[in-house]
């Protein structure tokens, strides 16, 4: 595995063979495995894999967990080369932001609410990152996550309003024995906090079993089976039309429930898709 810390090293790859880039923020748990899998499958057997680790100061918001963010280097080195990883692109930030920018890429429509809101400036920061990260690595196609659910949305809308010529890759969300969607932001919780964090899924659950439509039990549903657990608090849980992201009453053919919720200062997100 070859590890690449600057654009002119990743610019100068050959560029002949097909190439499918994982961007990550490292501390790199199942859930990016099963990204890399998938990553390999999709490269093939003579194509390459492409991980970027860079945990982008763009798009952590002003007080929040960008200097504390898990740092693993040498254990995310070790996770890539078992995945079959060929090429490792971990620049440092000076790299990536040089002093002077005024320029970035956003998304001004599916980024405005959810997240968006409650997250001002993130979606700047992760479509100015991902546009850079393509023109940086050259990828022919790119995985993301069905857990940043909003964040895949966008990444697809950026990608076709921006024309870049690169496949965008979902894979399912990967979850832990008990439910909860892994995260690299797991690890802040306490046990306590971990124990009860378990009621996201089972509201995510509960809420796509029940057989209602209105969009309105659904949120109050899903809400009661959360207020299960004392130390969460919730952000929003919202039905949306996973194509607009805009709110709906009813549940349609492509609905999907939203959630975000704090356990201390760990905010956690997550969703299903409905029926
Ligand atoms: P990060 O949080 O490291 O996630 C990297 C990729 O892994 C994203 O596509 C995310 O959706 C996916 N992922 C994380 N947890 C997952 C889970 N439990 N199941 C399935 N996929 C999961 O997302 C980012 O980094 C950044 O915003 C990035 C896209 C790299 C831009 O900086």
């Amino acid at each position: 595995m070859k590890i690449l810390a600057t654009i002119a090293e990743a610019q100068a790859l050959p560029n002949a063979k097909r190439r499918v880039l994982v961007p990550t923020m490292g501390a790199l748990h199942k859930a990016h495995g099963e990204l890399i899998r998938v990553a390999r499958q999709a490269a093939g057997k003579d194509g390459e894999v492409a991980v970027s680790i860079f945990v982008n100061p763009l798009q952590f918001e002003p007080g929040s967990d960008y200097e504390r963010y898990p740092r693993p280097e040498k254990a995310d080195e070790e996770f890539c080369r078992n995945g079959g990883v060929d090429f490792l692109f971990r620049p440092p930030v000076e790299e990536v932001y040089s002093t002077g920018r005024s320029t970035f890429v956003e998304e001004t429509s599916l980024s405005s609410r959810l997240e968006g809101e409650s997250r001002p400036g993130h979606f700047r920061g992760v479509c100015t990152v991902v546009a850079k990260l393509f023109n940086i690595v050259a990828p022919d196609a790119a995985v993301f996550g069905e857990k940043d659910f909003q964040q895949l949305a966008i990444v697809r809308r950026m990608v076709r309003d921006l024309d870049f010529n690169i496949d965008i890759i979902a894979v399912p969300t990967v979850r832990e024995k008990d439910g909860l969607a892994c995260s690299s932001r797991n690890q802040y919780l306490n046990p306590d906090q971990r124990k009860q964090a378990m009621v996201l899924y089972k509201a995510l659950e509960a809420a796509a079993n029940a057989g209602e439509k209105s969009a309105n039990d659904i949120v109050v549903l899903a809400r009661q089976v959360i207020s299960e657990a004392p130390l969460a608090r919730i952000d929003y849980v919202e039905l949306v039309d996973a194509q607009s992201l805009q709110p709906i009453e009813m549940v349609g053919p492509n609905s999907v429930l939203l959630l975000a919720v704090f356990f201390g200062k760990t905010r956690l997100i997550d969703n299903i898709r409905l029926p």
